[in-house]
């Protein structure tokens, strides 16, 4: 396919250079408060409850893993986030990343009112799963749940692209990816935060062939929407081409020369009062594109030619090197799958979007990264990234199909396969390492979505599905759950006290349900009961709760692990894992259950050693990770030793996600 991407910026005509990598400063220690720009105003939705943001609070990121197979110490290292995006965005404010992102990919949920659902699926098909002629390979868990009402929808939405718009640097582009359902509340949102004038493309996409979608009495919809947006009429543009297939071809340009094929061409000017164009050739006064000795040149030289004798002159046209794709996109829709993620989308589409939009080693972001497709590809064409989902789910998933790129990289890089991008390859990776950070704790978040399901259940509370903040009530008053990652802190309060403010006419007592509580939240409820003569909060901390504790109980999986130091190498023997959450999920018979306690490693998605763990980054030496879901770890790993002794560390990722990290102290 012949691609031109000619670097030019839209209204400058200029090429864009290279630019500077810098890696974002170090971490503040302590939440910070962060500035918002208000949106540019016209057009306007309303909506109820709809507030600006002007403030953000931006809590400190935690170091979580690293891959970095080459030990790059200096430049960019790409980044990962595991959180909420509105706190994602708003840390990357407050570490030096305003007006520094060239381009945002964003394709959130769709607020289609379904559940998207992750299969859980053992390894090894064949070997475990498949008993009496019935598969039980497919547990089902919920990764995440698009139910907002409208309105909080259009603020989760707003929120969002306001901190988005403050990250773009001044000649950068947003693509917000959408369906019909959505599509025309978002082009106003999107105009109110970026301003109409930056509006500069709705494209069209045909997400699945036509022709097998039946509905009945309506059509079937088997497009989506992007729209283009762009900070300011200054953005970086990239034409893009595609290749013309034979047939059209073949039609378009129907004669053949010495040269090549051609079609014919009216070369008369559209403009009559033009005296210096107009003049009598081959018999037809006309006013021509052309000078009279210009016309002359190209009759000799056979670019202008007769049909037959008599008939007007034409000028020949020959085919460009592929068409300029328009807005119309009927060629990149999602047909394969690279990771089983629900909506995974395809990466010949984030391609396009990143070669129009971006050069080699600038930033692009996606903070609904789902499966990491804008990665994936902002990886391979030579650009940095930076990505975030609030699902566990999707950060593993994304870091598997990201080491996977880089591994290839790294070795087509040492078989010298690797050109920069004017040789004509693919362009130089910007970065072959990345980090994974965490923002607050969402190590529970994976079963965060049941623990609420249980806790309402266990307490009586009525689920509200339509309140973007509290999860129900419990009588007369509101219920919010507090996610089980982490104790009920001041700072959940402050949210809570934040949410209160936006509602001056709620007068409802309040319940905070947690698992446990930080002592220093007991001083801040205390002052707040006194003086609050309604919303006044009730904790209940299922822990330690007399009425309603100890319900909760998870059963973390556990590994038996054998870690040895052995001549210089360090050998590492899975000798079992249990997972009573799959085990329960699966909801298996006794006999199955037997089969697959003989077979750990269809419970095991992944193995990752750490030869020298810090106690608090995992630096990734060995990873296993299995491509094809039939294929099992290997249990047994032999690496080579770090001099002197070292803490080795084994994480061994189960197929919900759920880390059970196992730590040696090696002499
Ligand atoms: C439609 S999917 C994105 C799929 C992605 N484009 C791909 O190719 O795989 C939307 C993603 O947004 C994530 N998400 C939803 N709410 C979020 C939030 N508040 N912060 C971060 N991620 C969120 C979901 O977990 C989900 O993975």
């Amino acid at each position: 396919m012949k691609k031109g991407t000619r670097s030019v910026k839209a209204g400058s005509k200029k090429a864009t250079p290279k630019r500077k990598v810098t890696q974002p400063e170090s971490a503040p220690a302590k939440k910070q408060e962060v500035a918002v720009a208000a949106a540019k105003g016209r057009p306007m939705l309303t909506w109820v409850g709809k507030r600006p943001l002007r403030r953000v609070t931006a809590f400190p990121a935690q170091l979580v893993e690293t891959f970095n197979p080459q030990g790059q110490k200096d430049g960019w290292q790409n980044l990962l986030f595991h959180g909420d995006n509105k706190e994602v965005l708003a840390w990357l404010l407050a570490n030096g990343f305003r007006g520094k992102v060239n381009l945002i990919y964003i394709d959130p949920p769709f607020d289609s009112g379904a559940d998207y659902v992750r299969k859980v699926q053992l390894r090894g098909v064949a070997g475990v799963a498949k008993i009496d002629g019935e598969t039980y390979t497919l547990g089902e868990q919920i990764q995440y749940t698009d139910i907002w009402a409208n309105d909080n929808y259009l603020q989760f939405m707003y929120e969002r692209l306001l901190l988005l718009k403050e990250l773009l640097t001044e000649d950068g582009s947003l693509y917000l990816h959408c369906d019909s359902g959505k599509s025309y509340l978002l082009r106003c949102v999107l105009d109110e935060v970026f301003g109409a004038d930056n509006f500069r493309n709705e494209i069209v996409r045909e997400k699945q062939r036509g022709g097998k979608h039946h509905v009945k009495k309506s059509l079937g919809s088997i497009h989506d929407t992007l729209f283009h947006y762009s900070k300011g009429d200054q953005f970086t543009w990239n034409e893009f081409r595609k290749e013309v297939p034979e047939r059209v071809l073949l039609e378009r340009y129907p004669y053949e020369d010495e040269q090549g094929r051609y079609a014919l061409a009216d070369c008369t000017n559209f403009k009559v009062d033009r005296p210096n164009l107009t003049y009598e050739f081959l018999g037809f006064l006309r006013t021509w594109k052309w000078t009279k000795e210009e016309m002359q040149r190209k009759y000799k030289a056979g670019e202008v030619v007769q049909a037959a004798p008599g008939n007007i002159p034409r000028r020949k046209v020959r085919p460009n090197e592929g068409d300029l794709i328009q807005s119309l996109w009927y060629d990149v829709p999602d047909t394969e799958s690279h990771t089983d993620y629900p909506t995974e989308k395809s990466p010949k589409l984030l391609e396009r979007i990143i070669q129009l939009s971006s050069n080699p080693g600038d930033l692009a972001l996606d903070c609904f990264i789902g499966s990491g497709t804008t990665a994936a590809v902002a990886q391979k064409l030579g650009r940095r990234w930076i990505g975030c989902d609030i699902n566990k789910g999707a950060i593993q998933t994304a870091e598997t199909r990201l080491q996977a790129i880089i591994r290839e990289q790294i070795e087509a890089q040492r078989q010298g396969k690797l050109l920069e991008a004017e040789g004509g390859g693919p362009p130089e990776p910007a970065s072959l390492a990345f980090s994974v950070y965490r923002v607050n704790d969402y190590d529970l978040a994976i079963q965060h979505n049941e623990a609420v399901n249980l806790a309402c259940e266990h307490l009586g509370v009525q689920r509200t599905r339509t309140d973007a903040y509290f999860d129900g009530t419990l009588g007369k008053r509101l219920v919010k759950i507090i996610p089980f990652g982490h104790p009920l802190t001041p700072l959940d309060l402050h949210e809570l006290e934040k949410e209160l403010k936006s509602r001056p006419r709620e007068d409802r007592q309040i319940v905070v349900v947690c698992l446990g509580k930080e002592p220093t939240a007991d001083a801040w409820l205390e002052d707040w009961n006194r003086h609050r003569p309604v919303n006044k909060i009730e904790v209940i901390e299922l822990r330690t709760d007399k009425k309603y504790g100890k319900f909760f109980t998870h059963q973390p999986a556990r590994a038996r692990v054998e870690i040895k130091g052995l001549k210089g190498k360090i050998v590492v023997e899975i000798k079992d894992f249990i997972s009573p959450t799959i085990i329960e999920r699966l909801n298996i018979d006794q006999t199955i259950f037997r089969a697959q306690v003989t077979e750990w490693r269809a419970m095991v998605d992944s193995v990752m050693i750490d030869a020298a763990y810090d106690g608090k980054v995992f630096n990734i030496a060995l990873s296993d990770v299995p491509e094809r879901k039939i294929d099992l770890v290997q249990g047994r790993y032999e690496l080579p030793a770090p001099e002197g002794p070292a803490t080795v560390a084994v994480k061994i990722t189960d197929m919900l996600g759920e880390e059970v990290l196992e730590t040696v102290q090696l002499r």
